[in-house]
């Protein structure tokens, strides 16, 4: 007795202490105070429901109506006006909208008239015109169709510049089991109610990079439409109010959820997904497939075991082009049970595929390829420097060092990468993680180049896979340049694989100190345009659909470009563009850049090697990081040498910043712009200025411009002083190639007006 006691005290105590877990968990409520809310065919049923929840939580409602019959017949005002009467007698906000939802602008109108905005729509108006599919008439099809799918479409596409310009939308559509399943007696209604799970599936891809969000619901509850059908006491259970709960969570801006659907009723809710057989390839290489080799597989094809759960249009086309490829090769045709097709995502074997030899692949190129990739890589005629990389008669035309990427990408993309065994990858999850590049001779500037990849090694990294692949690239039998991909495999991890490999080329971290040198450079609006005529065609780059579907808000640059732009900035600040100086690069791609961004690299010299990091100076993000260049025979310049050496421009600048204090106004008013300076000393940027005679009063500062210079002015220390001292001309420095001049070459004729004076200094 007292056991048995004991242990009902001890099961209240588990009760009462999971119920305060339980409390502890509950989240605090959700509300929608200064949203603004849009529910369609609220006067009633669902809708009615919707309406008065979200005005309890604080939103601002517009209660839409047309208040006919559930066959789509007559008017009134009354549905939508008691609903918003209730929702006022309890201190909510709402007004009544009376219009047919197919004037979906006089709705979307009410919303901003009454309260300025649209944040949440609920397509939820509805009739019914049931028939046997012979029955349905012209009119039982057409007002279906116009109700539920047409005028979905109308007042979502009223709402959605609204929606998109405050970068926040809540879009719920309301399909139906009947559309899902079919359902007898319903052809007109379960068309129109699939249709609108259409619409939502685009919407919600379309909508995904503004935070517009579109879910579909079929809902299950008693109302004027299901009294007819379903049996009364479930009419009577089936609550709306057991429906709303989920369309408030779908709305709130803390919901993550875009894209799905849910089937919900009496307090139940639940996922749909869609799934697919694993399938049979029925056709062989070279001859015609036939009904009766369907016929013949026809279980398989059905058979759901082991199915798989596509997600998106891409999981349905990739598997169509795996099927090319092993349909070529004569792979898994027969109709062996156990080797049935799988496709997964990815598939990796390290043991299948380290060490595996892709065919050697030719890559031919012209001296246009090799002006193309310059130009792609931010070479410009505006540099002096740059036209031995843009002119092939230039007497010392070359080819740019980290053209040397191009001919190993190309054949490790032809190659047949993804044919090899155990290393089954969706190109679609793949993303460059790094790249190292040594080049043993100068590249030439045209010819056929011959390359070779080979899997080194195959990392699990948990969250995705690692794939190293060296590429060496020949001319003849020389042995030109090596590469070394690092790609990371979204998702393909987990195969309890190694984590680290002795055969990777490692990133390093640059010295703990600022930078030695510093060089920005502006990105142009087409830079990826220009950069993919290289040879890299991934849509990503070039098409806003594509970029979109990547979760990017624009076509991103290629990380391999940024790599360019690095090497270049390396080169020119530490080896004055000397190609045979180059000898490789390892970079460790971060984020991603848009075209149009500046891009700054920040540098640090250790002996003969340089470590950078590239940044996007619009958003100080790293983009390249932990890289470095090595070079073979450069002065070296110590750091602490470097500062000993104090800069005679140094003094001048000093003086400068007093002058613009005292007649900086002045000054503005004669030079109105932003003057910058890179200084060097023995080759290298030893220091920064900023002159700006453009905003206040003027002032001078240590740095690059904190806004855009219109001018900078490039030189050595020496020089400076020369300017200064008048002994030299400046037109004549820059036509010497001593000062280089970037932006408005024109106000270095203002140069003057600031230096002067200095003379005596
Ligand atoms: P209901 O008939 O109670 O509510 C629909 C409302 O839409 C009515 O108040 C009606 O006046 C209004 N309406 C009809 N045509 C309109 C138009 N042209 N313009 C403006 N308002 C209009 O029906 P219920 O059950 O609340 O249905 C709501 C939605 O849920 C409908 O889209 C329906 O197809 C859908 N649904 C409902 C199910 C259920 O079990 N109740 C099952 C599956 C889907």
């Amino acid at each position: 007795m007292i056991g048995i006691a004991y242990r009902l005290i001890n099961s209240v105590i588990t009760l009462v202490e999971q119920s305060e877990i339980a409390l502890c968990r509950m989240s605090a409520p959700l509300r929608f105070d200064g949203r603004v809310v849009l529910v369609t065919g609220a006067g009633g049923g669902l809708g009615r429901e919707y309406a008065l929840a979200f005005a309890e939580r604080g939103a601002s409602v517009v209660v839409n109506d047309l208040g006919g019959s559930t066959k789509g017949e007559g008017r009134s005002t009354s549905a939508a006006d008691k609903v918003v009467d209730e929702i006022r007698a309890k201190g909510g906000k709402a007004v009544a909208n009376y219009d047919s939802v197919e004037d979906g602008e006089r709705l979307i109108q009410t919303a901003l008239d009454a309260f300025g905005r649209i944040d949440i729509l609920v397509n939820n108006a509805g009739i019914l015109r049931d028939r046997s599919f012979p029955r349905t008439s012209d009119l039982d099809w057409d007002l279906i169709h116009r109700i539920h799918l047409r005028a979905s479409f109308m007042v979502t596409r009223a709402a959605w510049n609204h929606m998109k310009n405050q970068k926040f939308g809540r879009i719920i559509m309301t399909s139906s089991a009947a559309g899902i399943y079919g359902n007898f007696g319903q052809a007109n209604y379960s068309a129109a109610k699939l249709g609108v799970l259409g619409l939502a599936n685009v919407l919600a891809i379309e909508g995904r990079k503004y935070n517009i969000h579109c879910n579909t619901i079929a809902p299950t509850a008693g109302s004027r439409l299901t009294k007819e059908v379903l049996p009364p006491d479930l009419v009577e259970s089936f609550k709306a109010e057991y429906v709303a709960p989920v369309v408030l969570w779908l709305c709130h801006e803390s919901c993550k959820e875009n894209g799905s659907v849910f089937e919900v009723g009496a307090g139940w809710i639940g996922k749909l997904r869609w799934e697919r057989t694993q399938g049979r390839i029925v056709r062989k290489k070279n001859e015609p497939m036939t009904p009766e080799a369907v016929q013949e597989k026809w279980e398989e094809i059905c058979d759901f075991e082991n199915a798989v759960k596509p997600q998106n249009i891409q999981d349905s086309v990739g598997i169509l082009v795996d099927v090319l490829a092993k349909i070529d090769k004569e792979q898994d045709v027969s109709a062996n049970k156990t080797s049935a097709f799988a496709y997964k995502h990815s598939d990796i074997n390290p043991d299948q595929a380290i060490g595996k030899v892709l065919p050697k692949m030719n890559f031919t190129y012209s001296s246009i390829q090799s002006i193309l990739y310059a130009l792609g890589v931010g070479m410009s005629t505006k540099e002096p420097d740059h036209l031995k990389f843009l002119y092939e008669r230039h007497e010392e035309f070359s080819c740019f060092p980290t053209f040397g990427v191009i001919p190993s990408q190309a054949s490790m993309m032809n190659g047949g990468l993804s044919d090899i065994p155990g290393l089954q990858i969706d190109m679609s999850r793949l993303l460059h993680g790094e790249q190292y590049l040594e080049l043993y001779r100068p590249l030439p500037t045209s010819g056929t180049l011959t390359s070779q990849t080979t899997v080194v090694d195959i990392l699990d990294k948990g969250s995705g896979a690692v794939i190293l692949l060296d590429v060496h690239t020949y001319d003849g039998e020389n042995l030109l340049c090596y590469n070394q991909y690092s790609l990371f495999i979204v998702g393909a991890g987990g195969f309890g694989g190694k984590r680290t490999s002795e055969k990777a080329k490692g990133t390093v971290k640059p010295p703990n100190r600022a930078p030695d040198a510093v060089v920005t450079d502006v990105t142009s609006q087409d830079q990826a345009a220009l950069y993919r005529l290289s040879g890299d065609w991934n849509p990503l780059h070039i098409d806003p659909n594509f970029a979109a579907m990547a979760g990017f808000d624009k076509p991103i640059l290629h990380g391999l470009c940024s790599f360019g732009y690095a090497a270049r900035h390396v080169l020119k600040q530490y080896a004055d563009n000397d190609i045979l100086k180059f000898k490789a690069i390892k970079v460790r791609f971060m984020k991603p850049v848009i075209p149009g961004q500046s891009l700054q690299t920040e540098m640090w010299q250790e002996g003969s090697r340089i470590h950078f990091q590239m940044k996007v100076k619009e958003t100080n993000q790293i983009v390249l990081g932990d890289s470095y260049v090595d070079l073979c025979d450069v002065p070296v310049t110590s750091p602490s040498k470097k500062q000993q050496k104090a800069l005679q421009s140094d003094l001048i600048f000093a003086e400068i910043g007093r002058r613009i204090k005292d007649v900086g106004k002045e000054l503005v008013k004669k030079v109105n712009a932003v003057f910058q300076w890179e200084i060097t000393k023995d080759g290298i940027t030893a220091s920064q200025w900023t002159i700006d005679l453009k905003n206040g009063s003027g002032s001078l500062y240590k740095g690059l411009a904190q806004n855009k210079a219109d001018v900078t002015f490039s030189l050595s220390d020496e020089d400076f002083m020369e300017v200064v001292h008048g002994k030299l001309n400046p037109q004549k420095a820059f036509f010497a190639g001593k000062l280089k001049v970037k932006g408005n070459i024109m106000l270095s004729q203002k140069l003057e007006t600031i230096l002067k004076d200095y003379a005596k200094l």
